[in-house]
């Protein structure tokens, strides 16, 4: 498998408890290389831009006036199939369902607040970092 990117969001819940540098530590410790990263506060305009794949969706507007809240810190990681591992790493959706020692179950309260977003596919990936990061904002390999 060939190194790829995901875009890792902590989000509000996460940054509001403290919890930024107990999971940026625990995905280093997962083999996560980190090539961007900043702490920003969206609008909702902006919130709803990065989710528009959920427009329409009952959750939409409690997702998008959450991810508005307060700051958040985005990454793009990189590791040997990084966006399969990561969403192992963070666990299921809702923490209620997420395994024993993964992210959301360690820090999340709820389905609508849980701790962590990560890509979902290539496509998706590469469409959410560019959201987040200009092209010389990501460090090349070293
Ligand atoms: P989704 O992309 O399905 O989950 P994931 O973040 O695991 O890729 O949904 C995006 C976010 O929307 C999810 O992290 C939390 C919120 N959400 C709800 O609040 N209620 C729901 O029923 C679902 C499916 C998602
Ligand atoms: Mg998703």
């Amino acid at each position: 498998m060939a190194l790829e990117r995901t875009l890792s969001i902590i989000k509000p819940d996460a940054v509001e408890k403290n919890h930024t540098g107990a999971i940026i530590a625990r995905l280093e410790q997962e083999g996560f290389i980190i090539r961007a990263m900043k702490r920003i506060h969206l609008t909702r305009a902006e919130a709803e831009g990065f989710y528009a794949e959920h427009k329409g969706r009952g959750f939409f507007d409690e997702l998008t006036t959450f991810m508005s809240r307060s700051s958040i810190v985005v990454m793009a990681l990189e590791r040997e199939d990084a966006i399969a591992k990561y969403r192992e790493v963070i666990g299921a959706t809702n923490p209620a369902n997420a395994a024993e020692g993964t992210i959301r179950k360690l820090y999340a309260a709820s389905v609508g607040e849980n701790a962590v977003h990560g890509s979902d596919k290539p496509e998706s990936a590469a469409r959410e970092i560019a959201y987040f990061f200009a092209g010389y904002e990501v460090s090349p390999r070293a």
